[in-house]
Order: structure tokens, then sequence, then C-alpha cells
């Protein structure tokens, strides 16, 4: 499901700043290259991280998901000069392209990557977080944000992608497990008196949190 037409759509990213040559080629190979290129998050979303990651000024970021790193660097552009990036994915196969990427970009030094299941990585890593962006399986979005929540610092920002589900989440006739466990994040993220939270409607779906 498409929430925007195609013509807002190039209107809307003819009218934003338009990706860096680095994000553009990671763009073009990973629709080229890459199983399931949805996974990307594009020139739009890019940008809304990049401006939202700017307005933050995060020292410590962590990505749950990599994938072919476009969020990643992405994010990067509004981190601190001596901030860090640490981003978690558990596609091995799929490292050895981002990790190309990520080594010609300005943020070489700045940005690891860890290959493991996220579920066991993030419970091992010992730094307060400034921006968190979840976007690994859906079924443990609830879980990624429990095992966060206490490592992000207050004023915080958490950052999940994908809650609208293509429209799944308000389409009753739809029950399958991933629309089931981003109905019950979105309803915990609205009722959590530890954050505030404001639902995005851009692309997929963008849920903010500010930790209070
Ligand atoms: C939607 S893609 C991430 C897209 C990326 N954030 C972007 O916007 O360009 C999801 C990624 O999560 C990874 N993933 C799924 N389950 C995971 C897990 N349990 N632990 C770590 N990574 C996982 C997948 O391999 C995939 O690369």
């Amino acid at each position: 499901m498409e929430f925007l037409t195609e013509d807002l759509q190039q209107y809307v990213e003819d009218h934003s700043e338009p990706e860096s040559d680095l994000l553009q080629q990671i763009n073009r190979e990973t629709h080229l290259h890459v199983l399931k290129p949805r996974m990307l998050s594009g020139h739009l979303q890019g940008r809304v991280l990049s401006m939202l990651s700017h307005m933050i000024k995060p020292k410590n970021i962590l990505e749950i998901g990599t994938y072919t790193g476009y969020a990643a660097l992405s994010m990067a552009e509004g981190m601190q000069s001596d901030g860090k990036l640490v981003t978690i994915d558990n596609n091995a196969e799929l490292s050895i392209r981002t990790k190309e990427y990520f080594s010609k970009s300005n943020y070489a030094n700045q940005l690891e990557m860890i290959l493991g299941n996220a579920l066991e990585v993030i419970p091992s890593l010992d730094k307060k977080w400034d921006l968190v962006f979840i976007d690994a399986d859906k079924e443990n979005y609830t879980n990624y944000f429990d095992l966060i929540i206490d490592q992000v610092n207050v004023g915080g920002f958490i950052i999940a992608d994908n809650v609208l589900w293509s429209g799944k989440v308000f389409d009753e006739t739809k029950s399958d497990k991933d629309t089931e466990a981003i109905r019950d994040f979105n309803h915990k993220m609205h009722t959590d008196s530890r954050i505030q939270n404001v639902l995005f409607p851009i692309r997929d779906g963008l849920m903010i949190l500010r930790k209070l």
C-alpha cells in the first residue's frame, strides 16, 4: 500500500534535499542486486531521519536492523563530530556489501556494525543512547523497546519504522503475527508513561518516541 500518490511522492522528493551520491548508489544497487529492496528507507525517509538526527545531535546512535546501511548513513549525518553509531544485523551475507558502503562514507571511523541476533547483542552493549532506530523483525519490536528503554538518556529518542505495516494495523480483517505484533507495539507506545509519542504517517509509518 502506498500512502502518497506517485505524483505527490515525486513532488515531495523534488522539493526535499537530494540524496548524497553514496546514498543514491546504495539505493540503486540495493534495488538491482539485493532481495526485498523495499526494506531500504529511501529518499524521503532518509532525509527525514537525517533532519531528525540533526535536530537531536546525538552522540550515540543505535540502529536495530542495518540492511544495506541507508538509514544508518542518513542518521550519521546529524551525529556529533565525536559521535558513534552502532548498528546490528543478523544477515552475514549482506554485511559484506554494507561494510563497503560504510568504508566509503565520511563516517567510516564512527560506524560499528555488529553481526548477530539483536535480542542477544543489545544486552551486551554498555552504552547510553541518544537516538535508537528500531527497524528489524516486527514480532520483536516490543522486546527491543523493553531491552533499550533503560539505556536511553532522558530526552533521547527512539524511532520505530513500519508501524502502519502497509495499512494492515487498521484493517480488522488482518490478524497475522507481524500485524498483531505491530498493533501491540503501537498500543504500548501510546500508553507507556515513560515516553511521549507521535506516529508520523511517513512512508510506512514512523513512531517517534521521546524519553521523559
Ligand atoms: C527493514 S531492514 C532494515 C532497513 C534499514 N534500517 C534501512 O532503513 O535502510 C531489516 C533488517 O533487519 C535484519 N534483522 C531481522 N531480524 C533480526 C534480528 N533478530 N537481529 C538482527 N537483525 C535482524 C534483517 O536482516 C534486515 O537486514
